[in-house]
């Protein structure tokens, strides 16, 4: 049963045929009204979410579906210490397709590995978020026309921001893009994710602490929350939570086209007087993702459908 669970679950022409599908639930939504008519999703988030969860159930709704859902580490069984297996086999014999958040990395995977229909990660800790990358591709499509030859800062937490992993999984399989990646010492991104996707592919690549230096030349800017619920100790997110706040001073010598992208939730990363500036994509990347989780679930249904 096909499931999506990383980025590279997907392939570049399969990332196209979503964005098509996407740009044409946009222009025709009609014609998708009562594409999912008799079909279920149940969305188990074991972990706080507005945006995933609430746009992955839009999204079933206005494909014509249902939506079934648990919400919260303490309201269902999981509570009561039953697996992530026996989870996976259950909500199967309820629902037709299941989207998941989890805190614990590989959880989604494992739920996949158990149940018979098809998973969705909507983000296991701090390892994968493909569907807001999702989001971030039909961003990027619609703003910059291309995916190819951009300059991308990443902006924050880079070692506990899931969504960070999953945008350099994507945008390193396209030609010609170069990653600024701004970050605390503490906070730079994993080792695994510069040796197995960065230096085996030759992206190039420059890491530093300095936004406004970086500023220039950036295509695309990827600001993060510090992901408090990731860390050890509070001292040290107390220490780090304020390193980058992107505002209209840091902004003077940005280019004009510039994208700004942040997954969200914003806790200070960027001042609320930057959302007035047309550069800023960030709630326009919170409906792209309604309309790329619509394409996913239609793919992924009709694929079950074709196994069956
Ligand atoms: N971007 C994102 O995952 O937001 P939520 O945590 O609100 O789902």
């Amino acid at each position: 049963m096909r499931s999506v669970i990383d980025i590279p679950d997907l392939s570049l022409d399969e990332l196209k045929e979503l964005i098509d599908v996407a740009m044409d639930i946009i222009a025709n939504p009609q014609k998708y009204a009562e594409a999912c008519h008799g079909k279920k999703l149940a969305t188990l988030f074991f972990e706080p979410s507005t945006r995933t969860r609430m746009s992955f159930e839009a999204a079933m709704y206005e494909l014509g579906g249902n939506v079934i859902s648990v919400t919260g580490a303490g309201t269902s069984s999981a509570a009561k210490g039953e697996s992530m297996a026996d989870t996976a086999k259950t909500v199967s014999c309820y629902a037709d397709i299941i989207a998941v958040r989890h805190p614990k990395e590989g959880s989604a995977y494992v739920m996949a590995q158990n149940a018979t229909i098809p998973v969705i990660n909507g983000g296991d800790g701090g390892h994968s978020h493909p569907t807001q990358t999702l989001a971030d591709l039909l961003t990027i499509y619609r703003e910059k026309g291309r995916f190819e030859g951009l300059t991308i800062g990443l902006c924050g937490d880079l070692k506990f921001g899931r969504t960070v992993h999953s945008l350099i999984q994507a945008m390193s399989r396209y030609n010609g893009n170069k990653f600024v990646l701004i970050s605390p010492e503490e906070l730079k991104v994993p080792s695994y994710v510069k040796k197995d996707v960065l230096q085996q592919r030759g992206i190039p690549y420059e890491q530093t602490t300095d936004l406004e230096g970086a500023m220039p030349q950036l295509d695309i800017l990827y600001m993060t929350r510090v992901q408090r619920e990731r860390f050890f100790n509070e001292e040290d997110y107390l220490r780090l939570k304020d390193s980058y706040i992107l505002n209209m001073e840091k902004l003077k010598n940005a280019k004009p086209d510039l994208a700004i992208l942040h997954p969200l939730p914003r806790v200070n990363e960027i001042s609320v007087a930057v959302d007035n500036d047309p550069r800023a994509c960030y709630f326009k990347q919170v409906l792209n993702g309604k309309y790329m989780r619509m394409a996913l679930i239609l793919k992924l249904l009709k694929e079950a459908q074709n196994e069956h």
